[in-house]
């Protein structure tokens, strides 16, 4: 029998490819967080989502070791093109090991950086689709960034915004990731320039339409 649905939507969804698995099992034996991987379910949503979306270019904002990104480009045509931004270059080893051996490696453009100084250099209206995924605290300022950079009808993907359950919690005074994801979320219930509805898939899943 199955223990929860979601093993049960697990083992009934196109399974984990094994490159992703690979790298998912990599991740947990060997990275202090290897559970901020996006996963098989959610991987299979993203891959699904560039599929509907159909971009010519997408940004991602925090690569960590590359699972999302090649979820991304799977669905993507062969010849769009995915920028993804990570902070951290001692994952560049780990990240590459796996961008080397994916099929998907032609659509990937790899940048190493804050994307708060990377993001701006991009021309308006240059992405068709998004996905922002980076530090908790700084979700405000990566959507204003990104905004004017997606082209009108365009996609967002905000990750963790239901953040564990913490935001129906009381909030420790030092708890800023907590916060960053609350104050995401009351801002953009009444902003006017999108849409947006929240999926509760895994840590919750906000996609936002550029009007
Ligand atoms: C949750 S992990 C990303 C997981 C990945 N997108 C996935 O789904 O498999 C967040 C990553 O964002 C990176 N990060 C945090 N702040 C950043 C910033 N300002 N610019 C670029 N990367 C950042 C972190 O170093 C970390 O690797």
């Amino acid at each position: 029998m199955f223990e929860s649905i979601e093993e049960y939507i697990l083992s009934h969804i196109d399974s984990e490819p094994p490159l992703l698995s690979d790298m998912a099992r990599d991740a947990q034996a060997n990275l202090l967080h290897g559970r901020m991987v996006s996963g098989h379910l959610q991987g299979r949503l993203l891959k699904m989502f560039a599929r509907m979306i159909r971009p010519r270019r997408v940004l991602e904002i925090g690569t960590y070791t590359g699972y999302s990104a090649i979820c991304l480009a799977e669905g993507m045509d062969d010849d769009a093109e995915l920028y993804t931004i990570e902070k951290d270059d001692e994952m560049e080893d780990f990240i590459r090991k796996y961008f080397d051996r994916s099929e998907q490696q032609n659509k990937i453009r790899l940048i190493f950086g804050d994307a708060l100084q990377i993001i701006p250099a991009f021309d308006d209206d240059f992405f068709d689709m998004a996905f922002i995924d980076g530090d908790k605290r700084q979700y405000n300022a990566y959507f204003e960034q990104v905004l004017p950079k997606i082209r009108q009808g365009g996609f967002i993907l905000a990750d963790n915004t239901l953040w564990n359950g913490k935001l129906l919690q009381k909030v420790a005074g030092n708890d800023w990731q907590t916060k960053g994801i609350m104050e995401f979320n009351e801002s953009l219930v009444n902003d006017k320039r999108v849409e947006k509805v929240i999926l509760p898939v895994r840590d919750g899943l906000t996609l936002i339409q550029k009007k």
